[in-house]
């Protein structure tokens, strides 16, 4: 059942072309975007005033990079929040806002209350879950299933990546729609989906340079994960990965806010991964990343091929293939899940069931 591999979490890992292929697909025709089985009709589309991106753990990830991505492509103003936090504070609801609604399982209990309460609001709801029939799947107005295929890992690897890819397809067809997009970019944006499994299988391929650095990482005790924009968001993933799956602990800080003061626990050998995929803040989050060697940190660098000056800086770097800055999160969440996953067989622990966590949180 793990298809030759020794843990579902690698297995899954290694689907992450086909279901993101998959995903991209199902709301594919003739090379455009449609989403009539998603059920949003354009007129909708146009009527949207805001969004709001409810969801839990690496779902709630998801949805921090999705902002990103639809607030600068479509404009359209988004908030993320956790589903736990929302539920319970009494928040001031858009009645032409759209809610979206982020889960795996479909059943995690929190997601659900949000969803209910945006419902109770009169608030349109999508889903974007992967088990069809679920509870949020049956209650959402709308649903965008993604195409994960059952998930068995306890730390979340592929249905992530889908989740991407079906917030991608979301900000695209938004952004066209309601005219911030030409023709010429939509298309270009659809050409570029298309390379992202391709680009992802490469990465994997390359697995061994990241097992061997994991080998080196086992008795690490902090690692900061620090990034500006997607690339923070990126960091918030990574970060969850490495101390879920290897209990070590770890952080994500958006880069420009380590000298607010968590600077001050880099001490000498601190493992600081630093994520550099958007172009415009390259700069900001190397100089970021000087300070912390300064006091000590060990650096490691992830960043597309050609930034090749990111040696100069970093002790061990990462190369990622070319995107386009909007889609980065696709490709750089993969050798950090690679990561996560060789830390924690280099320490000997249950990589699939990692203790204390469940794979569906059906309580609140
Ligand atoms: C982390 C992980 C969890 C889930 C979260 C939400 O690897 O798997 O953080 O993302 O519990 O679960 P779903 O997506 O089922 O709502």
């Amino acid at each position: 059942e793990k298809a030759g591999f020794e843990h579902f979490m690698m297995k899954e890992i290694h689907e992450q072309p086909k279901v993101v292929q998959d995903t991209l697909n199902s709301v594919l025709k003739d090379g455009r975007i449609d989403l009539a089985e998603v059920g949003l009709a354009e007129d909708e589309i146009k009527d949207i005033s805001q969004i709001y991106i409810v969801a839990c753990g690496s779902a709630y990830h998801v949805g921090m990079a999705a902002q990103y991505v639809i607030e600068d492509m479509a404009r359209i103003p988004v908030r993320v929040e956790l589903a736990s936090e929302f539920r319970y504070r009494n928040p001031i609801l858009d009645p032409h806002a759209l809610a979206i609604v982020i889960s795996q399982s479909g059943e995690t209990a929190d997601s659900l209350a949000a969803l209910r309460l945006c419902k109770d609001h009169g608030i349109r709801t999508l889903a974007i879950v992967n088990v069809v029939g679920s509870s949020i799947a049956r209650e959402a107005d709308n649903v965008f299933y993604t195409l994960a295929g059952p998930e068995i890992s306890v730390a979340t690897t592929k249905a992530y990546s889908t989740q991407m890819m079906a917030s991608y397809v979301l900000a695209i067809q938004f952004a066209l729609v309601r005219e911030q997009i030409t023709e010429e970019q939509y298309t270009g944006y659809i050409k570029e989906l298309q390379t992202l499994p391709e680009k992802i299988q490469r990465i994997i391929d390359d697995k061994e340079r990241i097992q061997w650095f994991a080998s080196k990482q086992a008795n690490a005790h902090d690692t900061f994960f620090v990034g500006r924009g997607i690339d923070y968001a990126i960091s918030m993933e990574g970060s969850l990965k490495m101390k879920e799956v290897s209990y070590i602990h770890s952080e994500a800080y958006a880069a420009g806010e380590l000298k607010h003061g968590t600077i001050s626990l880099i001490e000498d050998g601190t493992l600081v991964i630093g994520v550099l995929t958007q172009p415009d803040l390259y700069e900001k989050t190397v100089s970021n990343m000087v300070e912390c060697k300064s006091r000590g940190a060990y650096l490691m660098g992830m960043t597309t091929f050609g930034n090749y000056n990111i040696e100069d800086t970093a002790d061990f770097t990462v190369y990622i293939p070319k995107t386009d800055p909007y889609f980065a999160t696709s490709l750089a969440v993969i050798p950090l899940q690679l990561l996560g996953y060789y830390v924690s067989v280099a320490k000997g622990l249950d990589v699939d069931k990692p203790r204390n966590l469940a794979k569906s949180v059906t309580v609140e």
